[in-house]
């Protein structure tokens, strides 16, 4: 039976929170009835989150290719009783974001390894850190953010693809080492979603890109109760954007 989400007692930390899928999720979470420990890079507009958020919400600046700032993390949340809920969101194209416009094999190493590191490593170091407690507490989950360019690939931001594909994988392990323990881990993994505008330009058989709840109603799901049995996978929730680029085999007529 389908149960109401709600996440009362619960810490929650999110990656990414000051902003798009990652700080909506916060939001949501703490509306719920979490504790969340949000994290992000960016500290003014982490800062003015979590001030709207009100008192069930504990910023966190730092970088995720850090570790110490996942172990500020940990403890953070160590201290409002062990995480319950990891969801990395922190994430981006190292092309756009390191606005470095060119086919990979003219990128300078410093953007490849932000791409590589704030993708994959940040969630490996967050999930490192914090899943000693769900462990502890015999219950967790875990939910890495990938994105479809982990299918499709991409000749400019190349390493963002390579290491959402690694999240796939990633997800996985986690499963595997978490299991025993009644931990759960789980990619969500968006087509186009408008956290920004430029988005709504990317085909999708719907015609069109995820607002982002959308997307955060089922990162929600997945960290709720009613995931229970979930563990392992990787759930494309991309408006029929892969399946565009299936190669259509035409029926040959049937021999009368
Ligand atoms: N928006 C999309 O269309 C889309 C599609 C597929 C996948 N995704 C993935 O979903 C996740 C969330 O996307 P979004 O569009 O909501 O993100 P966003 O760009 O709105 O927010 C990302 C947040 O991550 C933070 N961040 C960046 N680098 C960081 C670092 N080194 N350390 C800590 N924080 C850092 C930023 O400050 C920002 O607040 C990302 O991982 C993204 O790759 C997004």
């Amino acid at each position: 039976m389908l149960k109401d989400v709600d996440f009362t007692g619960k810490v929650a930390v999110v990656t990414g929170a000051a902003s798009g899928m990652g700080l909506m999720t916060a939001q949501e979470m703490a509306r719920l009835g979490a504790k969340v420990v949000m994290c992000d890079v960016n500290a003014a507009a982490l800062a003015e989150a979590a001030g709207e958020i009100g008192g069930c919400a504990f910023a966190c600046v730092g970088d995720v290719r850090q570790y110490a700032h996942a172990e500020d993390a940990a403890k953070t949340a160590a201290s409002l009783g062990g995480c319950d809920i990891l969801v990395t969101c922190a994430g981006g194209n190292e092309a756009r974001c390191c606005k470095s416009n060119v086919p990979f094999y003219e990128q300078p190493v410093e953007v490849i390894d932000w791409g590589l590191d704030v993708n994959l490593k940040g969630a490996v170091y967050f999930a490192r850190a914090l899943m000693p407690q769900m462990v502890e507490k015999k219950s967790g989950v875990i939910c890495c953010l990938g994105s479809v360019t982990g299918f499709e690939g991409d000749g400019v931001g190349t390493m963002y693809g390579t290491a959402k594909s690694g999240l796939f994988n990633f997800v996985k392990g986690l499963a595997l080492a978490g299991g025993p323990h009644n931990v759960r881990a789980v990619c969500v993994t968006p087509g186009p979603v408008l956290t920004r505008a430029a988005m709504s330009g990317m085909p999708t058989a719907l015609g069109r890109a995820a607002e982002t709840h959308e997307l955060v109603d089922v990162i929600l799901f997945m960290c709720s109760e009613n995931a229970s049995f979930i563990t392992g996978s990787n759930h494309v929730v991309d408006g029929g954007r892969l399946c565009m680029y299936q190669p259509y085999v035409a029926p040959k007529e049937t021999a009368k």
